[in-house]
């Protein structure tokens, strides 16, 4: 275990939402309580991470929102980057796959690996959507898995199932972009020949084995069961790297491919930073350096094989050591789901609760082995029960004491007893074990030892009756105290990897910096000398109460659930002499733009085949104007026309709204010429 050198890597979420609880407690407060830890123990630690910009996740959500790409990713790095930091993620840098340094990265890589051979370039089946005339990325498509038969699986993967497939696979295909059922066509390819790497990889992983989690074998094992075979590197698409010397023909480097790069590129911008170019390889290329990737099950084959795979081509760099992937937290029992609400969103929970009460529940519950659970009565109960009334109590009542009879100072031990020294050799012990904990990545009971220290604490205070003693026996009660106070000394330093918040209250409480309480052998060695003075008692914990609790149950899945939907009354009754009245006729737009100081409309310029028509509708809410050219649309063409905003409207352009949603514009299922009526 004794490296040099220790890299420690989170996987990269996706820039196009907010963080939520499942994936902080998959791979990020891991990974950072791994790093606090490390460097504790005066390990050199490289921690980086940073924002995956590119995939078609990213193009999905901002065509959702109708904004840029560019867009969705700047929104969503800025408020990642704040959550990250307001929970406590000590990441040495936080870059984004966006950036030139991983742009360049990235195609070195290609680039090296094309032209020594390696890659095949070969033609693929994919599903291609006759109507939108582009082939499909995997999350434009959706359909049946073809393994669990969940009818909402996306292309290359199952949510429910988890399972990679390719798209041609998938039953029941129809595209997302234009719900078109997509036919089967050859695609131009790049492949990385991942099948070649087999047995070095089958090598590789067993080498491992009595080291990596069961959860991680299994699934690794299953994969090289199954023989591994080539991967595609491309992609048909307009967001992401261009793969080099292809900038025109649309293909960017598959997400993948790069993203897992983007650890390398977030190394060698932290390097840049503190002015040594050079040293990112110090992690990244030396034998010494214990690589470990923090990540979700759901990562497992990228890191363990593809990236794997990848750092042998390259040559000179470091293989994961172990790969602690974690399985998925849930919420209150159920998926956490964005679209539903059944969700916390980082940045909303900390506007109104401290970080570290979080990272305790979360790190008591972590999915270290098999799934599990959020409960807001857990999170209340480890908040109360465990941090309040274990570990806060502990710190008030040592200060209050040492205040109220010893004048805010330690006092001196004199002729300390079996018991006080017992207590005081505890500290080893429990540091020892902690320390065995999260070298093994046993995160949760690592978190259970240090709280074990907190409660061996209050037992030793309540044995020892200070409060009898002041009386009884001052010098007995001053041993008490001068131990007790040495033991807020080794919790300050035992608890700053999962509650580093309240390590820096403490030890402001206890007047002390990091050279007294910045290193793990301080929990044994480092003692407060006496004479020292320490703080008044300060709520570390604020309690927290059913109602409140209460109230935060309820908000959860408020979406899911729904307001109860009223549908608004059905007019009167009419005659198709009525309706025939209307005339409604397919026209196709030409112009879109914006209508100066309004919000909601847009004017545009309709052809309906005969004619061309100027139309204000009341669509900017929902609708980009460059994205509406060339779109087929119904149109009410025999309307009077009507001034809105100083601009002649010469009819009505149909769209569809609810109370919440739309308004969505209605467009004919397939192409017909322009000025075809409808009816
Ligand atoms: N953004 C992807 C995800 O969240 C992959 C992250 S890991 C990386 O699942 F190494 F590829 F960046
Ligand atoms: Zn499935």
């Amino acid at each position: 275990m004794d490296n040099k050198r220790i890299l420690v890597t989170s996987a990269l979420p996706y820039a196009n939402g907010a963080i939520h609880f499942g994936h902080l407690a998959g791979a990020y407060l891991p990974a950072d309580m791994y790093a606090r830890y490390q460097r504790l123990k005066g390990r050199d630690v490289l921690f980086v991470c940073g924002s995956d910009e590119h995939g078609v996740s990213i193009l999905i959500s901002a065509r959702k929102e109708g904004v840029s790409p560019q867009d969705i990713i700047d929104r969503y790095h800025v408020l990642n980057m704040r959550a990250f930091d307001r929970i406590g993620m000590s990441f040495d840098n936080y870059s984004r796959t966006s950036l030139p340094v991983h742009h360049e990265t990235a195609r070195e890589w290609f680039v090296e690996f094309r032209d020594k051979g390696l890659l095949r370039q070969s033609i693929e089946k994919q599903l291609y959507d006759p109507e939108a005339r582009m082939f499909l990325p995997d999350r434009f498509v959706i359909g049946t898995c073809p393994h669990c038969g969940y009818d909402r699986a996306y292309g290359d993967q199952c949510e429910n199932c988890s399972k990679y497939y390719e798209q041609t696979e998938l039953l029941k295909p129809k595209s997302l972009l234009s719900d078109a059922v997509p036919e089967i066509r050859d695609a131009r390819h790049w492949h990385f020949p991942l099948g070649e790497y087999q047995e070095r990889l089958e090598h590789y992983i067993e080498g491992h084995a009595d080291e990596w989690k069961e959860n991680v074998l299994q699934q690794v094992r299953s994969w090289l069961k199954s023989g591994l075979s080539d991967r595609p590197i491309s992609r048909d698409m307009d967001w992401g790297i261009p793969v080099p010397g292809e900038e025109e023909a649309g293909k960017v480097i598959y997400v993948w491919f790069e993203a897992v790069l983007g650890y390398i590129s977030s190394s060698k911008e932290w390097a840049e930073r503190i002015g040594q170019p050079e040293k990112w390889k110090e992690y990244w290329c030396d034998e010494e350096t214990r690589y470990v990737p923090f990540i979700g099950k759901d990562n497992i084959v990228f890191h363990c094989l593809m990236f794997p795979a990848m750092l042998m081509e390259k040559g000179g760099y470091v293989l994961p050591a172990n790969v602690p992937a974690n399985e998925f937290l849930n919420l209150e029992g159920k998926k956490f789901s964005k679209s539903t609400g059944w969700s916390i969103e980082l940045n909303e929970f900390l506007d109104t609760y401290p970080a570290d009460p979080l990272r305790y529940t979360l790190a008591m519950n972590m999915p270290e082995t098999r799934d599990s659970d959020f409960f807001w009565k857990d999170f209340q109960a480890r908040n109360n029960n465990e941090l309040a009334d274990i570990l806060g109590n502990f710190v008030n009542r040592t200060v209050h004491f040492v205040h109220k009879h010893f004048d805010g100072v330690v006092p001196a031990a004199d002729g300390l007893l079996p018991e006080d020294e017992a207590f005081l050799a505890r500290f080893g012990e429990i540091a020892a074990q902690v320390s065995d904990c999260y070298e093994r990545f046993r995160f949760r009971d690592a978190v259970t030892a240090t709280m074990n220290l907190a409660r061996a604490a209050n037992k030793y205070f309540n044995d020892r009756e200070p409060w009898k003693t002041i009386k009884s026996d001052r010098r007995h009660c001053a041993n008490t105290m001068h131990c007790s106070l040495q033991a807020l000394h080794a919790l300050t330093v035992l608890i700053e990897p999962v509650l580093p918040f309240t390590a820096e209250k403490l030890r402001t409480l206890l007047n002390i910096d990091h050279a007294s309480a910045g290193h793990w052998d301080a929990i044994v060695l480092h003692r407060l000398p006496a004479g020292h003075p320490v703080g008044e008692r300060t709520i570390l914990f604020e309690k927290i109460d059913d109602a409140t609790m209460e109230k935060e149950t309820a908000k959860l899945g408020v979406l899911s659930e729904g307001p109860e939907i009223v549908h608004p009354e059905l007019k009167e009754q009419i005659t198709i002499d009525d309706f025939m009245k209307i005339d409604l006729r397919i026209g196709n737009i030409i112009k879109a733009e914006a209508v100066p100081k309004s919000k909601k409309l847009l004017k545009l310029i309709v052809d309906i085949g005969f004619e061309t028509r100027q139309l204000v509708a009341g669509i900017a809410t929902t609708c980009v104007p460059e994205d509406l050219i060339g779109r087929q649309v119904v149109i009410v063409a025999n309307l009077k026309p009507a001034t809105l905003f100083g601009i002649e409207s010469q009819g009505m352009i149909l769209a569809a709204s609810t109370e919440e949603e739309g308004p969505v514009l209605l467009a004919p299922v397939q192409a017909i010429r322009e000025g075809a009526i409808v009816k």
